[in-house]
């Protein structure tokens, strides 16, 4: 098991990362004050799998609980649902100190941590993230939102958890497609701030696509440091916090002109490939390393090709991106396999160039 601390003075907490450490949800709560009562959010699957046992769990630890569902997809983070969620969490007496937890992906730990975010102006947040992504990714930083109409993230809330139960073990029900979904941010932390986690990656990628318990608890750790260290300088998204940005300037564009048939861990791989070209051509980045990077990519079952979709739609989505500055387009640019840099200056004749060598 590994404990990593995210400090952020008054919103500090715990990631506690190991196989096996939701049967320590009882402590957890415990030892944070909350004995009374809780309410889980999950969906029906992860409820079927994760969520009944722990129920019964907290119940045996004398917690008076309800589980709370929401059907399971992306279109489901929503304002119809947060508003489902507070009636049901009044009908229940929910009051201020009450615990909701986020047990599920991302889209349960998002739509919970905006409801714990706005509920009584704030009750405190347990995350218990139960795909790659979500563990490596969403659950940590304190980012929630919901979508409205077609754009995403649209209303939200900075607000941290109190603590972030990883437990690995659930990983192993994830479907192949989920868990090569979540290695491309697990490849993004090694190229933006652990060069030894990129090679850790290379060793052991077999093992990471069979969810191989001691790998994965190792790379989760890891990649979990490097997010940590980073929400730390820069809590609120105003500069720092950018470089998790790697490979989503162009992979967010192809997600969106696909009309999100490419799933998001394509369009990031594509993305960090697309920025490591870029990195390449402007003189920052060798050619061995972005071979390095491109070659981790194609044997983690990812994408480095931009399917058949329209180039200009892509630079228009870019140019649309809430991320822009001032009219520019930003990039992260790696300098070395574990650096890199905030670029605004790239021309969009060299971004052009670039989108068309992906096309072909
Ligand atoms: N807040 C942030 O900082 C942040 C960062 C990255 C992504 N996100 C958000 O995260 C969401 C994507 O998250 P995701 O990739 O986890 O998708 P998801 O939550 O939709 O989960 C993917 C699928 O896996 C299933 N599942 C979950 N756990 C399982 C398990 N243990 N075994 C079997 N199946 C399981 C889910 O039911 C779902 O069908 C997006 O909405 C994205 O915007 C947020
Ligand atoms: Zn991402």
């Amino acid at each position: 098991m590994q404990n990593i601390k995210v400090n952020l003075s008054r919103n500090s907490y715990m990631i506690k990362i190991g196989a096996g450490i939701l049967d320590q949800i009882d402590d957890s709560l415990r030892s944070l004050g909350m004995r009374n009562k809780a309410v889980i959010v999950t969906n029906p699957l992860v409820k079927n799998l994760y969520g009944d046992g722990l129920n019964t769990h907290l119940m045996k630890a004398g917690l008076e609980t309800t589980v709370l569902e929401v059907p399971d997809g992306e279109e489901y983070k929503s304002l119809e649902q947060t508003g489902r969620l507070f009636d049901r969490m009044s009908e229940f007496g929910a009051e201020r100190s009450t615990p909701v937890i986020a047990l599920g992906g991302g889209v349960i730990g998002d739509l919970t941590g905006f409801v714990a975010a706005t509920y009584m102006r704030g009750i405190p947040l347990i995350q218990l993230p139960t795909t790659l992504l979500a563990q490596v990714d969403s659950s940590i930083g304190g980012k929630t939102a919901v979508n409205h109409g077609k754009l995403k993230n649209m209303i939200g809330a900075f607000y941290q958890p109190k603590i972030v139960l990883a437990d690995i073990s659930t990983l192993k029900t994830l479907s192949e497609a989920e868990v090569v979904n979540g290695l491309a941010e697990v490849i993004k932390y090694g190229i933006i701030s652990d060069r030894g986690l990129f090679q850790l990656i290379e060793d052991n990628i077999e093992k990471l696509k069979l969810t191989h318990m001691d790998v994965t608890e190792e790379v989760v750790a890891r990649c979990v440091d490097v997010k940590a260290r980073v929400v730390e300088k820069d809590e609120r998204d105003e500069g720092w916090r950018n470089i998790l940005n790697y490979g989503h300037t162009i992979g967010h564009a192809v997600e969106t002109v696909s009309d999100f048939k490419i799933k998001h861990g394509h369009g990031v791989a594509i993305g960090m490939v697309g920025a490591g070209m870029i990195a390449q051509r402007v003189g920052l980045l060798s050619a061995f390393e972005l071979e390095r990077i491109r070659s981790l990519i194609i044997v983690a079952g990812l994408p480095i090709k931009i399917p058949d979709l329209d180039i200009e739609q892509i630079m228009q989505a870019m140019r649309h991106d809430k991320k822009k500055i001032e009219g520019k387009i930003r990039f992260i640019l790696p300098r070395n396999i574990g650096e890199v840099l905030i670029r605004d200056d790239i021309s969009t004749i060299l971004v052009q160039e670039v989108l068309r060598d992906l096309g072909k």
